[in-house]
């Protein structure tokens, strides 16, 4: 039984086939090859795009989607083995894996990291964990990856682009007041050069560079593909030519539990907004972002209502590419 629990974990082929699948199933939006079939959908943080289109495109393929907000309006879950459960936690994962399996088809979950401790986090142990106690394949809503928005990313930058192969894709850290996850920067490293692309991450300092487990794997599919990986602090340098400029920020990993520390670092780059001068450097470059996105602080007005911004389109295809994920891996 397959997850979709990164992308890591599928070949290039596999992602091709997703790709062309949700360019299918956007053609053709309304069928019935879902019938009686269910997901669960768990959210331990906040969503939008992803509760609204995962439960949507169910429904839009004959099937049900079913929400639940563990600590909310369902029990709270301890996710760690052997702990003795006097928190606040009413049941464990291996009982919750264990039911939803019974009862539903598939099961999606949402789970930011804890922001305590990124040794930990950076094992992903959370969303492992229902994968191993599910019977059922289990798809990854984001945790410190969003495979789900890689997907609707290259989506977007195939139907723009044509060939992305040897385009320049650029991830920008950007300014936001306060540390947030690296879940997207994390994918948006994986999946542009899974596809070739030459990548460069561009981000204020060495505090701001991503896990290593995420830059080496962009590294090694670079070496693959005949794609590149460049790291730099240079604006102009980064911006300079680009075919894409994909904006993201996230918070210092050396810092990670420290947000009052960080700030320190952080309120000196509030210039890493993308902005149009800084978009005029590219060629004739595509500007994105996987949304929620605080206007005029990550980027301006002049960006996001731009004709280059394709953020909306971006954010359509996460319907797509999910249909094709609920499908393939169910077989139907
Ligand atoms: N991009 C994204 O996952 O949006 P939500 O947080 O609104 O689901």
């Amino acid at each position: 039984m397959q997850h979709f629990l990164s992308t890591v974990d599928w070949t290039r082929e596999q992602l091709d086939g997703l790709l062309r699948l949700a360019i299918d199933l956007k053609q053709d939006p309304i069928q019935e090859r879902l019938h009686g079939k269910s997901i669960a959908l768990m959210f331990l943080n906040p969503s939008m795009r992803t509760r609204t289109s995962f439960d949507l495109g169910m429904q839009q393929l004959g099937g049900i989607a079913i929400v639940l907000q563990p600590g909310k309006d369902a029990w709270g879950i301890e996710f760690d083995a052997g702990t003795i459960m006097e928190g606040e936690a009413e049941e464990h994962i291996a009982e919750v894996a264990g039911v939803l399996s019974r009862y539903c088809d598939l099961i999606g979950l949402r789970a930011f990291p804890k922001f305590r401790d990124w040794s930990a986090d950076r094992e992903d142990a959370v969303i492992r964990s229902l994968a191993k106690h599910a019977s059922v394949p289990v798809i990854n809503m984001e945790t410190i990856v969003h495979p789900c928005q890689e997907l609707a990313l290259m989506m977007t930058l195939s139907e723009h682009l044509g060939e992305v192969s040897r385009k320049k894709f650029v991830l920008t850290w950007t300014w936001h007041p306060r540390p947030l996850n690296t879940a997207v920067a994390n994918s948006a490293l994986l999946i542009a050069s899974k596809f070739g692309m030459d990548v460069t991450l561009l981000c204020p300092e060495e505090a701001y560079r991503l896990d290593p487990q995420f830059e080496s794997a962009a590294q090694g599919f670079a070496d693959q593909t005949g794609g590149s990986y460049t790291l730099t602090h240079d604006i102009e340098q980064a911006y300079t030519g680009a075919d894409v400029v994909y904006a993201k920020s996230w918070g210092a990993l050396p810092y990670y539990g420290r947000p009052e520390e960080e700030w320190e670092l952080r309120k000196n780059y509030r210039h890493f907004i993308v902005d149009e001068e800084k978009m005029a450097m590219t060629h004739n470059g595509l500007f994105s972002h996987c949304l929620p996105l605080r206007r005029n602080v990550k980027a301006t007005d002049g960006v996001m209502d731009a004709n280059y911004c394709v953020a909306l389109d971006e954010a359509e295809n996460r319907l797509h590419v999910q249909k094709a994920v609920m499908l393939n891996l169910l077989g139907l």
